[in-house]
């Protein structure tokens, strides 16, 4: 027999995807019914479609302050992130390094593994134990040789907010493009890229409750391109490949109310963040707070509960409906921390122990109550049993 308590879901991994929005699912239902009509026909009945997807690219383009004509739809976001870096090689014949931080999504660090593996060159910028760049040494790395800098807006585990405009200056000075994974921050933070020294910028639909399996690349107005996937013409000739109507009109629309909730993204999410946050860290002991203070995104908090195993703590919660990450990579077996807490210099005994907890606007201040209510009996019990925490 199940019971309301176990039906009910408290969804605080908004990091790793989204629900999507009413409005979005709405906005979809005609494309995927009564308009289903290829945008690139001649007859009346397809080509309607081809104006709504105009006007999703507006709408995505005043979310990041881009002109429509600089957006490309794509995916997802590793699509954007590969296209953009391999038509950035493209045009660079004669330089052979590419520049990342070592806390990169795999969507970067594993396209840079590859490219390794072809004859490229790569140099991981290091971050301190509280996941900041080292601007110092990016200033090294950056050189003649290297043909594109892609260092992420923010940090899908710890919600760091890296300074993108430094690093692209520091990219264009010495003739290099910048790229940078905004997967992460579009839709939480304030983005004009009208403003800045970007060349490429990834984005997803999913991490901004637009569905699965849609994405953007906005290239800047006079940078050079080469399309990733080759084929028809659509697109502008950029992306090929029949669009994804239904997907790209939601991607529009979530822009659309992200952009009018975006202040909220300060006030609500980030009220809920910081309470959960503050009130963990002076009701629990031994727990540490994963990250910049200062530069973070609003809905993101990334903690340790020392001298036990996230996962362990994850099931329990689990068994509550409370829905979150932990910061390990479950690899042929055995429960490494991951690549972002271990470049962080963050201790064994912490990073096993790190719990992601990620919202959104459709959080509400009771859940997070239930989350403080149902939390500390779960750490007391593993600790009990922790060889750890005994000795
Ligand atoms: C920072 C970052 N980059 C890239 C991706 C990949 O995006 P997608 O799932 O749309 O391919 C993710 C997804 O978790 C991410 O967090």
């Amino acid at each position: 027999m199940t019971t309301e308590t176990e039906n009910r879901v408290i969804y605080l991994d908004n990091n790793a995807t989204t629900a999507v929005a009413p409005e979005v699912f709405e906005a979809m239902t005609p494309f995927l019914t009564r308009l289903y009509g290829n945008p690139s026909s001649i007859h009346n009945f397809g080509g309607q479609v081809a104006a709504h997807i105009e006007n999703a690219r507006e709408q995505l383009a005043a979310l990041i302050g881009a002109a429509p004509t600089e957006v490309i739809f794509t995916s997802c976001g590793t699509e954007s992130d590969n296209a953009a870096i391999r038509s950035a090689l493209d045009f660079c014949p004669k330089r052979d390094k590419i520049v990342v931080s070592k806390v990169e999504h795999p969507a970067v660090l594993n396209l840079a593994k590859d490219l390794e593996r072809r004859g490229y060159r790569i140099s991981h910028i290091p971050v301190d134990t509280k996941g900041r760049l080292d601007m110092e040494r990016a200033k090294e790395m950056i050189d003649d040789q290297t043909a594109v800098v892609s260092v992420m807006w923010a940090n899908n585990e710890t919600g760091n907010i890296y300074p993108v405009a430094e690093l692209g200056e520091l990219a264009h000075k010495n003739g290099a493009l910048f790229h940078t994974d905004a997967v992460q921050a579009v839709g939480k933070i304030p983005i004009d890229l009208a403003q800045l020294p970007i060349d490429f910028l990834s984005l997803s639909g999913h991490k901004l409750h637009a569905p699965k399996g849609v994405g953007a690349l906005y290239v800047k107005r006079g940078v050079r391109f080469r399309p990733f996937v080759v084929g028809g013409h659509q697109e502008n000739g950029r992306r090929a490949g029949t669009e994804n109507v239904a997907s790209i009109v939601g991607l529009g629309k979530a822009a659309e109310l992200a952009k009018a909730g975006i202040a909220n993204e300060n006030t609500h999410v980030k009220a809920m963040r910081d309470k959960l946050e503050q009130t963990i860290l002076a009701t629990i002991p031994s727990v540490r707070v994963n990250g910049d203070p200062e530069h973070r995104l609003p809905n993101t908090a990334n903690i340790s509960f020392e001298y036990i195993e996230g996962e362990s703590i994850l099931m329990l919660l689990d068994m509550f409906g409370i829905c979150a990450s932990s910061g390990s990579a479950c690899t042929t077996g055995s429960l490494e921390p991951s690549h972002v807490l271990r470049a962080m210099g963050i201790p064994y005994t912490a990073a096993h122990g790190a719990i992601r907890f990620s919202f959104s606007r459709y959080n509400t201040m009771e859940e997070i109550d239930f989350v403080l209510e149902k939390l500390p009996p779960v750490i007391n019990r593993l600790r009990e049993i922790s060889p750890y925490w005994n000795k």
